[in-house]
């Protein structure tokens, strides 16, 4: 009987996701500052090789069956093929060596620049799936909250990944006042490229600490909005899990989803378990806890010694949005040191 990454209230931990970098193409004003996050330095990077044996403990001896990529931006690790290729045959091994033939998957959260020279590679390294965090088509829009005039360089890389094979395509979108009115022309646009789109409402993740919850753009509000042009109805979850409400667009089959991180949050279902750029575990966006897997590895620790460390992380895991207080409101979070662009999305 394996032990699972479980925790003090009975979760399971089966989704690794790893941020590889905290570097970054574009500058989203809710994720980083100007000038960008402090880059961490090369060597306290994991390795293609340190991120493979990771995958390997964590789905051979911790039962983690889906891995997701993220960052910073995960295309701006020149080395990303080799490490999507090496948890790929990490996670396969693995599998083989349990005996199953599920297959563990992997995929990335990207902004897309720079995808269409790469997906082709990344699919043959062994990535399956691509999320692509775009929150207008509006170019001006777009500009003015990424900081960088890139829309049409996004766009072409979403196309690309669709042409590779990579579909179905996730777009997310986090809800902001000043994009609430392209929202419809976002999904349409999603809709019309056969990608399914996610509104995300936003978290106190920020690099500026400007978050207030009074400015959070709520599922609600974008349902009015969404419903000015499209009639919404509600669809069944294809996962309890998984954090998006399902909504078909005009009877189907198209839908959109919205994550009410902040109105209807989610962690009781929380079945993620994270590693930062540097090989440490966080075992919740908002928990300041963090464990050094990487020196351990690099201090020549054995499977067990490591697979020991990453549980006993998880079960300290807090109940939700990075605290264990049951007074603390839904919708009320710890602060974090760090912002999505460090811990990743
Ligand atoms: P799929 O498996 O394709 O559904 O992807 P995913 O939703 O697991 O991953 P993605 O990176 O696309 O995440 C979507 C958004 O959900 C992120 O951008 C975050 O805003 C939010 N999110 C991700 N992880 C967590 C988490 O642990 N807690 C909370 N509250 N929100 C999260
Ligand atoms: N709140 C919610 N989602 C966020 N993301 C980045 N910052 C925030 C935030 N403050 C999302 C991005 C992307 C992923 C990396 O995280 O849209 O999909
Ligand atoms: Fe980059 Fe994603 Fe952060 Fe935007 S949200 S700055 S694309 S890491």
């Amino acid at each position: 009987e394996t032990p699972l990454l479980v925790d003090r209230y009975g979760r399971v931990a089966r989704d690794l996701r790893v941020s590889i970098t905290t570097a970054c193409s574009l500058r989203c004003t809710y994720c980083m500052p100007a000038e960008g996050l402090p880059l961490v330095p090369k060597d306290e990077l994991m390795t293609p090789d340190e991120i493979g044996r990771l995958v390997s403990i964590g789905v051979h001896d911790l039962g983690i069956r889906d891995i997701r990529f993220t960052g910073g931006e995960p295309l701006m690790r020149r080395d990303l093929e080799q490490i999507i290729g090496s948890a790929r045959t990490a996670a396969d091994d693995a599998m083989r060596a349990l005996g199953s033939d599920e297959h563990v998957r992997i995929a990335i959260t990207s902004n897309a620049l720079g995808l269409d020279k790469r997906a082709k590679a990344l699919v043959a390294a062994g990535l399956d799936r691509v999320n692509v965090s775009l929150d207008t088509v509006d170019r001006e829009a777009f500009a003015t909250l990424t900081r960088r005039d890139r829309l049409d360089d996004v766009l072409t890389g979403i196309r690309a990944a669709l042409a590779a094979g990579l579909a179905p395509v996730k777009i997310n979108a986090v809800l902001l006042p000043e994009t609430l009115a392209g929202a419809a022309d976002l999904l349409a646009w999603s809709v019309e490229h056969g990608c399914r789109l996610r509104f995300i409402e936003e978290m106190p993740l920020d690099a500026d600490g400007r978050w207030t919850r009074d400015d959070v753009v709520s599922a609600d509000d974008l349902l009015g909005v969404l419903r000015e042009r499209f009639t919404l109805t509600p669809a069944d979850r294809e996962d309890p899990s998984a954090p998006a409400e399902e909504w078909l667009i005009d009877d189907g089959p198209a839908t959109v989803g919205i994550i009410a991180s902040v109105t209807r949050s989610f962690c009781g279902a929380c079945d993620r378990t994270r590693l930062t750029a540097e090989g440490t575990v966080r075992s919740c966006l908002f928990g300041n806890e963090e464990t050094d897997l990487k020196s351990l590895l690099r201090s020549g620790a054995t499977d067990d010694e490591v697979g020991d460390a990453w549980r006993a992380a998880m079960w300290a895991k807090p109940r939700a949005h990075g605290s264990d207080a049951v007074e603390l409101a839904a919708d009320a979070f710890a602060e974090t040191e760090r912002s999505m662009g460090a811990i990743g999305g």
